[in-house]
């Protein structure tokens, strides 16, 4: 399987960076994934190839012009290419791990960075373009945010990740986060590991890693907790 990454940017220098080491890099050099970036402005308009224009209505910054996005994307795609065509935006829908496993679960996916101001909106409707966020916060460019979104997806292809169980028991899998982790040596500067798990007792491990899971979540994601909590059928659970 060859999972394909189409990325259209006015920065293509910041490709594959961090997606070129490690893991991913790895990952990439063994064919399990590509990633291709094609310059934007290669399809602006005029001597200067323009890319962008002020925005109707008035305001600050420039605006990605509709035509030139249309170009760039109805260049690069292919006929058959069935690959959903994703634009990263602080205005978008949050990204989620569901997201990561069902885009990793497909084709690939073509990601569409833009600077300034935004896209004109027509051309993200005329393609189906899914609008994605991976938060609440403005960054200058979508391409860290792109960077982010392939680091979630690649990851997961089959034979990517070296242990599979790490990607059963990580945060989100089951709407939890993960429990924390403690390693050697088993006091570190008087702080002792908790002593279950030293114990031996798989089943007391499990009960208590899970323990900890509800409770950091209930404390750092009131958000997660709802929803797991409302999908637990049992509404006895601990602080609902
Ligand atoms: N571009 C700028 N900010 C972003 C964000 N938070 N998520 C995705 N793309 C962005």
């Amino acid at each position: 399987m060859n999972w394909r990454a189409t990325v259209l940017t006015l920065f293509p220098e910041m490709f594959p960076g961090p997606l070129g080491l490690s893991l991913a890099g790895r990952a990439r050099e063994r064919g399990d994934w590509s990633l291709q970036t094609h310059n934007l402005r290669e399809y602006g308009l005029g001597r200067h190839r323009a890319v962008d224009d002020t925005p109707f209505g008035g305001g600050a910054g420039l605006v990605m012009r509709p035509d030139v996005v249309d170009a760039a994307l109805s260049g690069v795609l292919g006929a058959g290419d069935v690959r959903p065509v994703i634009y990263l935006t602080p205005r978008g829908r949050r990204l989620t791990q569901a997201d990561a496993r069902r885009y990793a679960a497909g084709d690939g996916v073509v990601l569409l960075c833009g600077r300034y101001e935004g896209i004109d909106e027509r051309v993200l409707e005329a393609h189906g373009v899914e609008q994605v966020s991976i938060g609440d916060y403005v960054l200058s460019g979508g391409e860290p945010a792109a960077l982010v979104l392939l680091d979630s997806v690649v990851r997961l292809l089959p034979g990517v990740m070296g242990s599979e169980r790490s990607g059963l028991e990580e945060s989100f899998s089951d709407g939890l986060l993960e429990y924390p982790h403690f390693t050697k040596p088993a006091d570190w500067q008087g702080r002792a590991v908790p002593e279950i798990l030293l114990s031996g007792n798989h089943a007391a491990i499990a009960a208590w890693r899970r323990a900890s899971a509800e409770t950091d979540t209930r404390a750092r994601r009131p958000d997660l907790w709802a929803a797991y909590a409302s999908r637990t059928s049992n509404n006895a659970l601990p602080g609902t």
